[in-house]
């Protein structure tokens, strides 16, 4: 089925919020989809209207989507993981004919028309099927291979990476990307272990920080912070948001709307200042923003939401991972 045209007015947001416990729902791909009823209340998914999810994951927002946009909602999606596909697909079985997934980055969506989207999501970070399969590499709590890439048949793994890059670099990865304290003194660690056997699990991995810094009761594994910044290098996740950015805008009809959920303040600065820039009423011709040689414009974006919306305190006691979800709004003039 063709998506229907993108011209009719918008309609009074109508939020509906589906059941997370259907039968056959992504059977074996465990992901509670965080901030719904914000992510809703945004994009006010109407019939006949194209939405675009640009990290799929389980399928969640998109079933919630597809559902409050029927009968005649479209959806077009995608996602790096070709496990996340399959269990989208099998999620969104009952809207067959509505929707349109894809394997790949959200920074290549050619393949979505442009300007025909109502709105787009991205729901950005790892999914919990990701970090809770060990296979994966993605986590420390269990031991696997040091994989981390969130398409596995494509790019340098996180081992490739600590076995080969200077010690300098590996110092600046878990310094900027993971704000490390111990970030020099983790690297250094790093190669001298190398320098006697490869590192290939997360279990050598997690062991060698917790032997530069110990636990001491912390109720934190030391792990954290390098684990994340090895996953953004591995995935290339800040490049791939910046340019990904400028992509989905121009998927965006006027009066769409663009919601984004961060999960650390890396990305989220990426996605505030990328909005601001859009709401401006203002050029900034060089590096600097001077007030003497702003050029006025039209801005290209309302802000929707002000500031960055917080999982409720109901939500984050009964899901842990939206403790840390940022959600920002801007809607297209
Ligand atoms: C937090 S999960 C999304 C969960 C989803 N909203 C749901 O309701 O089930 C993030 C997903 O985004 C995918 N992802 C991350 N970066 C991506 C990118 N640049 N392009 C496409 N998919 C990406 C990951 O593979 C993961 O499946």
């Amino acid at each position: 089925m063709k998506p229907k045209s993108q011209q009719q007015k918008p309609e009074a947001a109508q939020v509906r919020t589906p059941p997370e416990t259907e039968p056959g729902a992504g059977r074996g791909f465990t992901h509670v989809p965080v901030m719904m009823r914000e992510v809703l209340e945004a994009l006010r998914p109407a019939d006949g209207r194209i939405y675009l999810d640009g990290t799929l994951g389980g399928g969640g927002h998109a079933r919630a989507i597809l559902e409050a946009s029927s009968p005649g909602g479209f959806l077009y999606g995608c996602d790096r993981d070709e496990a996340a596909i399959r269990a989208a697909s099998e999620r969104l079985a009952p809207y067959s004919g509505r929707f349109e997934l894809r394997q790949g980055v959200f920074e290549q969506v050619d393949w979505v028309p442009e300007e025909a989207c109502a709105g787009i999501l991205l729901d950005l970070g790892v999914s919990s099927h990701q970090l809770d399969t060990p296979g994966r590499g993605f986590s420390f709590m269990a031991d696997g291979p040091l994989d981390m890439r969130m398409n596995p048949r494509e790019g340098i793994t996180a081992a490739e990476i600590l076995n080969s890059w200077p010690e300098g670099e590996l110092a600046r990865l878990f310094w900027e990307y993971g704000d490390e304290r111990a970030a020099r003194r983790i690297a250094r660690r790093i190669v001298e272990e190398r320098q006697m056997s490869p590192m290939t699990t997360t279990g050598q991995l997690a062991a060698l920080i917790e032997r530069v810094e110990p636990r001491r009761g912390r109720p934190k594994h030391p792990a954290t912070q390098s684990f994340q910044a090895l996953r953004i290098a591995t995935n290339d996740e800040l490049g791939i948001l910046r340019r990904g950015l400028e992509t989905l805008w121009t998927r965006l009809a006027r009066g769409g709307r663009f919601a984004i959920i961060t999960f650390h303040s890396l990305e989220d600065r990426v996605v505030k200042e990328y909005f601001r820039a859009l709401v401006r009423d203002y050029d900034i011709p060089g590096p600097v923003d001077r007030a003497d040689l702003r050029v006025p414009r039209a801005p290209y974006a309302l802000a929707v939401t002000r500031k960055a919306l917080r999982a409720s305190e109901e939500e984050t006691a009964a899901n842990p991972r939206a403790r840390s979800a940022q959600l920002r709004v801007v809607e297209k003039c």
